[in-house]
Formats: C-alpha cells, structure tokens, sequence
C-alpha cells in the first residue's frame, strides 16, 4: 500500500469483512478465508494512524530490573470464566468476546462488571448499542451493583478515550466494538478499518494504563460488518460465547489466550435472572440421557484441561434419496463420513445406502477424534437397533483401517466416567495401562472397531 500513497491521501481499498483480507480492487471470493461477496470498499487516509506506539518507554531494559506486582491477576469469583482466562484477569490485557448477537454477551459482562466491582475495582462499561436506562433494567435483573460501577453511552473513540484516561478505571468493557468510529476514518463504524482503528486505540490505552479492557465483538454471517476474526491478531486473549439461541446452556470458549492455556471452556446457564455458572458439566451434558433407546452412547471429550463425558446420538434408517442424507450436529461432518466408510470397509456393513445423523446432545461442539469409536458404536447400535449398556462409557480415536488408537489422558477420562457412576470402560488397548490402577470401573481395552463390536 505504501508505495501507492502519499501522506495524507485518501484512496480506496476493499476488505474483507470476516477476515479482514485487503486488496486494491474488488474480488468475489476471499483469497484469505475463502468466502465469497464479503469485500466491500472503504475510504482509507494514510495519516498518523497505525504508527501508534503502545508502549510507554522507549529504551530497552535488563529482564531482572522489571518489578513485577505479586498479584498480577483479579479474580471475578465466576470460577468458570476465570478458568477460561487462565485464572482471572491480566491487569494491561485486551479481552475480546465474540459471539452471535443476543447470545449473552453484555449479560456476560456486566456480570463479570458486577463482581469485580464488588471486590472495590472501579469498573467503566461503555455501551455504544443500549440506553442508561436500557442498561440499568438489564442490571436490576442480575443484582444489586455498587457504587465502583460506572456506565457511559458513547461511541466516537475520542470521547471514549478521554473518559477512560479521566476516570481511570480498572476494568473497561467496550460493548461493542462494531458501534465505535473515529471521526477521520470515513468508512461506517463496523467496517474494518474503523474496527482496527478502535482496537488499535483499546490496545495502547490497556497496555500504555495497564488495565484490563474487553472488547464485545458480534459475529456477523453475512460480511455486511467486520467481526471479530479480523482482530484476533491484535489482542491478547480471544474469547467465543456459544450456543443455541432456543436451549438455555452456553460454552464460553477461549480460542486465544497470551496468558493462559487456550482451548479451555467454561460453561453457563442463562437464566430469568442472569447467567449461572455450571459447576459440573459432565452431569449437566448426560442430564435428560434416555434410558434403553439404541443409538445412544456415552463417551467422554478433553475440553481444555478437563474431561467432559457427552452423549452422541445416532440415527440410521433406510433411504428414500438418491443420495442418502447425511447429519452431523456438534462433530464434524468429515469425519463422520469416514466412520461410515471404515464401518462399510472393515466391519462389512451396509450403512452406504442409509440416511445417517449424529448429534451431540447438550449443544456442546466436539471435534476431537477421541469421540470416534463412540460415534461409530452409536451407528452401529442404531442401525441394529440394540442399546448398549447404560453403565458404560466408551472412547478411542479410529484409524483408517479400522484400528483404534490410543488416546491423551486416557486416567482423567476413566476417573470422570467413575465419579459419575459408569460401570464399565471401553478405551483403546494402547490407554490400559495408564488407567489401570483405578478401581471401581470395569476397564475394556480393545485394538479394532470390531473387537468393540463383538463386546455389544
Ligand atoms: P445479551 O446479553 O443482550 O446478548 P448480546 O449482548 O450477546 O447480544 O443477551 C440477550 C438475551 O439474553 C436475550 O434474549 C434475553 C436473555 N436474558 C435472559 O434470559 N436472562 C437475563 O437475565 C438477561 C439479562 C438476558
Ligand atoms: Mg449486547
């Protein structure tokens, strides 16, 4: 771009609006994320903005003459978001939450607001999208709040700047970042240069104050606005909150943490009075399981650092298309064509001309192959029509030739299906030894998907 431009000038550039992808002309299909009609043209000047230095010391320093504060991080006593964030806040961090609208961000954040600021840190949340008033009813349905909790309705990232460099606060939620503009960018708020642009300001204010800042992000389908994949690179920690808008559970999910592990996730109920933090996912996962029906089996996800146990669910029946349909509903779909590939292959079975859906009960998304031997004894029970053993648990990843493979964590997996009462184990021959010494669960080691088979 530089050698197209003169300080100063403005020209015109077109970017992707999912993941921020630019390009001098407009293009069809993303080069970057390979979705197409997502390019749409804005006013860029090459001026002061993107030089900006986020720091406020300019030589460089010996490692051992950083002082460094005991107690670096905030606890918000929500145990499941702390968790996520690798066990609470980074003072000088910049926090994005994306997720669908109306899945619950803001209540998200002004819960986490609420108890921080009960702890005496001052807290400012900005709303670009919602009244004092609107954002005052929202908060007497979560409880009462002190008087460390300071809310402003703005938008132009200047007036945002001066209140937060004015009122010092601890914790800043910016909610959301698509509604914020700076005056000299002449593209919309929401589109990517404004995005970028107000992230930038967020970013150095954190660092250069060292106080913690979310940043609320709304994904958007359609690529009318940029959404929050464009920024993930800027900031420290990436947070996504999901779930179905109909079922009342939602999955706080950490993609990117600089401090931190990342993959953990953190799971919620949204309730009439708020979000309520689910202590025990494996039991709320199982919770409403039926008992006897085939095609249902219970199998046990890393997610993070912790074992949660779900319930996958097939369906297969006889075909009346062409080409039989084919669900896969919280797994991948990939994946669940190569299972029945390897069960058409190794175990001889005719499931080519079925209809075949899977699901994964409680909303929860699994893509670790771990669940594989699971999904394919859900099929095969289904397509037999014979249940399996309330009492057992099964897991293991499935190879090609119809081998099953050894698994991480193989002890923390039995010891969970354990303390929820599972009586029996099914797990690859390779992950017996590290969980033998467990008593009270009846361990199964097997090599094949047909060794699995000839135990149902
Ligand atoms: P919201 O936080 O506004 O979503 P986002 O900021 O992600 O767009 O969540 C709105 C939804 O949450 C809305 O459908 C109402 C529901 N809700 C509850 O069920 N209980 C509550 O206590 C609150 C505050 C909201
Ligand atoms: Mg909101």
């Amino acid at each position: 771009m530089e050698k197209y431009m003169a300080k100063g000038k403005t020209m015109s550039m077109f970017y992707c609006q999912i993941c921020g992808h630019e390009s001098r002309r407009w293009l069809g299909q993303c080069p970057g994320c390979k979705e197409w009609n997502t390019f749409v043209e804005e006013t860029v000047v090459k001026g002061k903005s993107g030089q900006r230095s986020l720091w406020e010391t300019k030589s460089p320093l010996s490692l051992s003459s950083i002082a460094m504060d005991e107690d670096e991080r905030i606890e918000t006593s929500f145990h499941e978001f702390d968790r996520v964030l690798g066990g609470g806040l980074v003072q000088g961090s910049l926090i994005l939450v994306g997720g669908d609208p109306g899945i619950g961000k803001s209540t998200l954040l002004l819960q986490i607001c609420r108890e921080v600021s009960l702890k005496k840190q001052k807290v400012l949340y900005i709303s670009g999208e919602e009244s004092l008033k609107q954002i005052k009813m929202r908060a007497n349905r979560i409880g009462t709040f002190t008087e460390d909790f300071w809310l402003l309705c703005e938008t132009n990232i200047d007036f945002v700047e001066e209140a937060i460099r004015k009122n010092k606060p601890q914790i800043v939620v910016i909610d959301s970042i698509q509604t914020m503009f700076h005056e000299e960018i002449s593209s919309a708020p929401g589109s990517v240069s404004q995005v970028r642009e107000a992230t930038s300001v967020f970013l150095k204010i954190a660092k250069g104050m060292g106080i913690t800042i979310f940043i609320v992000g709304h994904v958007t389908k359609e690529g009318t606005m940029a959404g929050p994949r464009v920024l993930e690179h800027m900031v420290d920690t990436v947070l996504y909150f999901e779930g179905e808008h109909q079922a009342p559970y939602r999955i706080l999910r950490g993609v990117k943490n600089r401090f931190g592990s990342t993959n953990e996730i953190g799971v919620f109920e949204m309730r009439d009075n708020g979000l309520k933090e689910v202590k025990n996912p494996s039991e709320y996962m199982l919770n409403g399981k039926p008992k006897g029906a085939s095609g249902s089996v219970v199998s046990c996800s890393i997610e993070g650092t912790r074992p949660v146990l779900v319930e996958i669910q097939a369906l297969v029946c006889q075909s009346y298309f062409q080409l039989p349909r084919r669900q896969a509903t919280g797994t991948d779909f990939n994946r669940l064509n190569l299972l029945i590939a390897v069960l058409e292959k190794r175990l001889g079975m005719q499931i080519a001309g079925c209809d075949a859906y899977i699901n994964v009960a409680g909303g929860i998304r699994i893509v670790e192959p771990a669940i594989d031997l699971a999904i394919c004894m859900a099929i095969v029970s289904s397509y037999k029509n014979k249940s399996i053993d309330e009492g057992s648990i099964v897991f293991g990843e499935v190879g090609l030739s119809g081998e099953v493979r050894g698994v991480s964590m193989a002890k923390s997996r039995v010891m969970e299906a354990k303390k929820l009462g599972f009586k029996t184990c099914i797990l690859p021959e390779a992950a017996l030894p590290q969980a033998r010494e467990i008593e009270g669960i009846y361990l199964i080691g097997v090599k094949s998907v047909k060794d699995a088979m000839d135990i149902i």
